[in-house]
């Protein structure tokens, strides 16, 4: 998409379709909206007074100037002024970039009047507007062979008006939010790719091209590695697949030899549960089993372009969860990579053993800090629903920081508590500790599982299974791939780089 910023009031951009954000004001037109109503000979004040348009959050409409320069003007709702922050601007933009690919409009302007912002400064603006315009227009049609000119065409410019004076701080912004919706956009494709498609070697090959790209030195194990590294956990849930699993790693210096931040995914390229198979019921949606690794990948594209000041790691377990005459039996015990032994009393709760090697593999790098993004639990989708992301771990204050990222970056998380009662539900019989603790509280005994193979610093899981895809359209995101942690992976480097 090609990103301008044009200098001036809205009514003079020319452009097939201006959207304007709006908040909740009341039922007039707003007076920063009179030169905008002026242009469009008067259509836009009735709407306000005949309650047809309130702002209300996602709110569209849209009306057809006769002449230019910009030819129809649609006015987008933010919700109550009061609420008004980065998040309702990139939502706003999303909508009308949604809106301009369905409209067929192939481009579009879009203006957020300095009265209505709230506290977004102009780079914050700039920044969110990109991120919701990439995010709004993503369309995915690699795998489709209809004739591409009966095809909608792609939304393939986005111009953010802003005044001559603030213009720097608006590009400054559109660098940063250029760079995220790039990490976003490939987190997405990475998630929507078929499994057969997208396996674990090609998750390794993306790091690979990553690494040529931005210079990262890539390091992937496969098989015979995985086994000479002794990581027996990841081994067991490959054993019933005919496609061999690979732990990726991807290593960026921007501080010398400062301790890295470890970011761990969950590269589960589709989960059928294993023995302990999953009903047919929406088992499809098990190829999203690979969001964590997709947000890994989407956050080093982030890093590669715009080089913050700090190390980060990237480290990713993979394989998908297949049943078969070799699979992993539940009572099974195996020996993970720390050395702790797993009963393995459940095979859908492959997550957390192919996680658990990679948490004690990333203690040779001595992280500063390891967030982990999974798809763990169905049970983070009963206790949050779609809304918000689990975040648990041992550190109270990169908790915090963790959901301060979320706020920044429009993909919220919110704390699920590690008491040490829930620790006993994963005692095992027979070996050092079991791979599930049973319905009550799974997101938890999860998070309590991976802290077993946490050692030596400081650490946050993110269980994204129920934020990391949606199963309906909404006005500023389509159904499918919602790139989520991705831009709060990126939010986090950047805050901790300065
Ligand atoms: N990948 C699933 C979790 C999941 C469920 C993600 C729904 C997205 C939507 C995970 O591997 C799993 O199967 N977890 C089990 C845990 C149980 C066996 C303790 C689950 O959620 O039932
Ligand atoms: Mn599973
Ligand atoms: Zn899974």
């Amino acid at each position: 998409m090609n990103i301008t910023v044009i200098a001036g009031a809205p009514e003079a951009a020319e452009t097939p379709l201006l959207v304007v954000a709006v908040p909740k004001l009341g039922k007039a037109l707003p007076a920063s909206l009179a030169g905008l109503d002026a242009h469009t000979g008067g259509l836009l004040a009735p709407l306000f007074t005949a309650g047809e348009f309130t702002g209300a959050r996602d709110e569209f409409v849209l009306v057809h100037v006769a002449g230019g320069p910009a030819r129809k003007v649609a006015l987008v709702g933010m919700g109550r002024a009061e609420d008004v922050g980065r998040t309702s601007v990139r939502r706003a933009a999303a909508v009308g970039a949604r809106k301009a690919r369905s409209l067929g409009t192939g481009q579009l302007a879009f203006a957020v009047p300095v009265e209505f912002r709230g506290a977004v400064g102009p780079a914050d603006l700039g920044q969110v507007a990109v991120e919701g315009a990439e995010q709004g227009a993503w369309t995915f049609d690699e795998l489709k062979s209809s004739d591409p000119e009966e095809r909608k065409p792609p939304v393939g410019a986005f111009a953010i008006v802003a005044s001559s004076d603030e213009e720097p701080e608006v590009r400054r912004g559109v660098d940063i939010g250029t760079a995220i919706a790039a990490g976003h956009v490939l987190a997405r494709r990475l998630q929507f790719l078929p499994p057969n498609q997208c396996t674990p070697a090609y998750l390794a090959d993306t790091a690979v091209a990553l690494g040529k790209t931005y210079g990262f030195a890539v390091t992937v194990l496969d098989k015979a590695a995985i086994e000479a590294e002794g990581m027996g956990a990841l081994l067991a849930v490959n054993q019933g697949s005919a496609t061999e699993p690979r732990f990726i790693v991807l290593e960026y210096k921007g501080a010398g030899n400062a301790a890295p931040v470890a970011l761990v995914g969950k590269g589960i390229t589709f989960d059928t549960g294993g023995i302990s198979i999953k009903p047919a019921q929406a088992m499809e949606e098990m190829k999203y089993d690979m969001s964590g690794a997709a947000a890994v990948l989407g956050a080093m594209e982030v890093v590669g372009r715009l080089r913050p000041t700090l190390n980060v790691v990237g480290v990713i377990p993979s394989t998908d969860n297949m049943p078969g005459g070799r699979a992993v039996r539940p009572s099974d015990v195996v020996k993970a990579h720390s050395g702790k032994t797993v009963e393995i009393v459940n095979t859908d709760a492959e997550g957390r053993l192919v996680l658990a090697d990679a948490l004690s593999y990333v203690k040779r790098f001595k992280p500063a800090v390891v967030l982990d993004a999974a798809t763990l639990t169905g049970g983070v989708i009963l206790a949050l629903g779609h809304t918000v992301s689990a975040v648990m771990g041992n550190d109270e204050a990169l908790i915090e920081e963790v959901r301060r990222a979320g706020e920044r970056a429009g993909e919220r998380v919110w704390p699920l508590p590690m008491y040490d009662e829930y620790r006993e539900l994963n005692k095992s019989d027979i070996a050092d500790v079991k791979n599930s603790g049973g319905r009550p509280a799974q997101s938890i005994t999860a998070g309590w599982f991976l802290r077993e193979f946490v050692d030596g610093y400081a650490w946050a899981h993110l269980d994204v299974a129920g934020t990391a895809y949606t199963g309906n359209d909404s006005p500023p995101l389509a159904k499918g791939p919602a790139g989520v942690p991705a831009r709060l992976f990126a939010e986090f480097l950047l805050t901790r780089a300065g």
